[in-house]
């Protein structure tokens, strides 16, 4: 009955948060690449081998169904592995759509034509690898149309907060929240593009100004799954047990984890 929950890293369970605290008794297992962490600053062909590595991993497990909650994975490899590798009964799905759909005042399939929405200058805060994907501008242009997106690479957040260092992710986002004013100074929205983000809400916030609205991705994915196993029951695999799995040291990974969570985490080595 599991359904799996990959990221880069320990950004991800912002995810897998949302989505156990919305479906209770779905077992969910989470697999963190904390090895080869940041994926942000990888090329496409290795974001697309490590990805593809994890996601044959979680179906081993029996999650037929596997959520990227990575955009960087998302933006650099899910249409790759949606074209040609993903066999038929077995399911990867990203975390971009959810979020654009939240923005542009869409539901779930509503496969309109583009619109004129409300919010007119989009703030993107991302890794390296997905500002240069475009994937994000791709989706939205799909959905809406007059919307103005900056988005500022912010290189350097994931890695600090991979090593728990939070003064220096702070003092990142800060300049990195800086940096994308001097280029769209008043943004109506800003959108969080990392599931490492979340875990720093507080102080894009403040450093953005309380009229900004701040997109993050960890409910909305919730919903939009909770959404997706009410119509595809089956999807929900054979697998049985919650675990979190991780490439990296298990110790030091459950520490932060558990650090991130406030609640007790153990990884096991994947
Ligand atoms: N948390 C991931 C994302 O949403 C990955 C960040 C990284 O590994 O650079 O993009």
């Amino acid at each position: 009955m599991a359904v799996g929950i990959f990221d880069s890293g320990l950004g991800g369970l912002t995810v897998l948060d949302a989505v156990a605290q919305k479906m209770p008794d779905v077992p969910f297992v989470y697999y963190g690449d904390n090895l080869h962490a940041p994926y942000g600053v990888r090329d496409a062909d290795d974001v697309y081998n490590l990805t593809t590595r994890a996601v044959e991993r979680l179906w081993e497990e029996g999650c037929d169904l596997v959520i990227l909650a990575c955009n960087t994975a998302s933006a650099a490899a899910l249409r790759r592995m949606q074209e040609s590798w993903i066999p038929e009964n077995k399911r990867v799905l990203g975390v971009f759509v959810p979020l654009i759909e939240a923005l542009t005042e869409r539901h779930w399939g509503d496969n309109s034509p583009p619109r004129e929405v409300a919010v007119k200058h989009v703030a993107l805060f991302a890794t390296p690898s997905t500002v240069a994907s475009r994937a994000f501008q791709r989706e939205l242009a799909f959905r809406a149309i007059g919307v103005d997106v900056e988005a500022q690479a912010c290189g350097g957040v994931v890695d600090a907060i991979e090593d728990g260092d939070m003064i220096l992710a702070d003092a990142m986002v800060r300049s990195h929240v800086d940096a994308l004013q001097r280029k769209m100074p008043n943004p109506g929205a800003a959108i969080l593009g990392c599931t490492h983000y979340p875990l720093m809400q507080d102080i894009f916030q403040d450093a953005l100004g309380p009229d900004v609205k701040v997109f993050s991705q960890a409910t909305l994915v919730a919903d939009s799954l909770a959404d997706y196993l009410q119509r595809h029951p089956k999807m929900i695999g054979p697998g049985e047990d919650s675990m979190f799995l991780t490439t990296g040291n298990a110790v030091k990974v459950s520490q932060r984890a558990t650090q991130f969570l406030r609640r007790k985490v153990v990884f096991e080595q994947a």
